[in-house]
């Protein structure tokens, strides 16, 4: 049994990996990841993936400046067991909405502690990009992922009521000096 860690999303987890998205997909979520062509060419996928793009906040992208993001995935005897993005900087949508980090763990390897594992691993790395304080935001009903940030040492900002467009979110920072 092998420690987990943070590392560049690699090939060498395909498996796992699209395993992983059909259980994100089962929750609705990446529904813009087409598995059956993801399978056939992943190498393309891997390669966009650790290229640091702008944010591509759907249905907004087409109105935010770009902020880089590096995408890590965690990784425990060479599973994949979950993804952090950290976004080099903020751009107003990323300011009320998005934060610096977004971390996830895979459906079926919840309540196991890697939550808490993958947004520490987390704090070193957003460090190295320059981030000093990292917003996180979170939906208010999202306790096991306020748990996660808080127990990190996420300090609440303020809350942000849902608009017409736009749901609500807690804000939190975490240091990462
Ligand atoms: C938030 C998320 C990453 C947490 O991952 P996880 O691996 O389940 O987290 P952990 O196992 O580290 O659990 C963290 C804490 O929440 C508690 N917890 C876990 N599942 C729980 C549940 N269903 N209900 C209540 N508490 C729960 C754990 O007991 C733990 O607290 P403790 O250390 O005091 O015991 C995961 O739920 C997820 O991927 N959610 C969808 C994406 C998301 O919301 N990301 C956060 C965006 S900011």
């Amino acid at each position: 049994m092998s420690a987990s860690k943070l590392l560049r999303p690699s090939a060498d987890y395909k498996d796992s990996y699209l395993a992983a998205l059909a259980e994100y997909h089962a929750e609705g979520r990446y529904l813009y990841c087409n598995i059956p062509i993801l399978k056939g060419d992943f190498e393309s996928y891997i390669t966009a993936l650790r290229t640091e793009r702008g944010y591509p906040h759907q249905p907004y992208q087409e109105w935010v400046e770009p902020a880089p993001e590096t995408i890590t995935w965690l990784v425990k005897d060479d599973q994949y067991i979950g993804t952090v993005d950290i976004r080099h900087r903020l751009n107003w949508h990323l300011e009320k909405w998005g934060g610096h980090i977004h971390f996830i763990i895979r459906p079926s390897m919840r309540g196991k502690g890697f939550g808490k594992k993958i947004l520490l691993k987390a704090i070193p790395i957003a460090n190295y990009l320059g981030i000093n304080k990292a917003l996180l935001t979170v939906a208010p009903h999202n306790h096991v992922a306020i748990r996660v940030i808080e127990d990190c040492g996420g300090k609440f900002e303020d809350e942000l009521p849902e608009t017409g467009q736009f749901p609500a979110r807690k804000r939190y920072w975490l240091d990462c000096t």
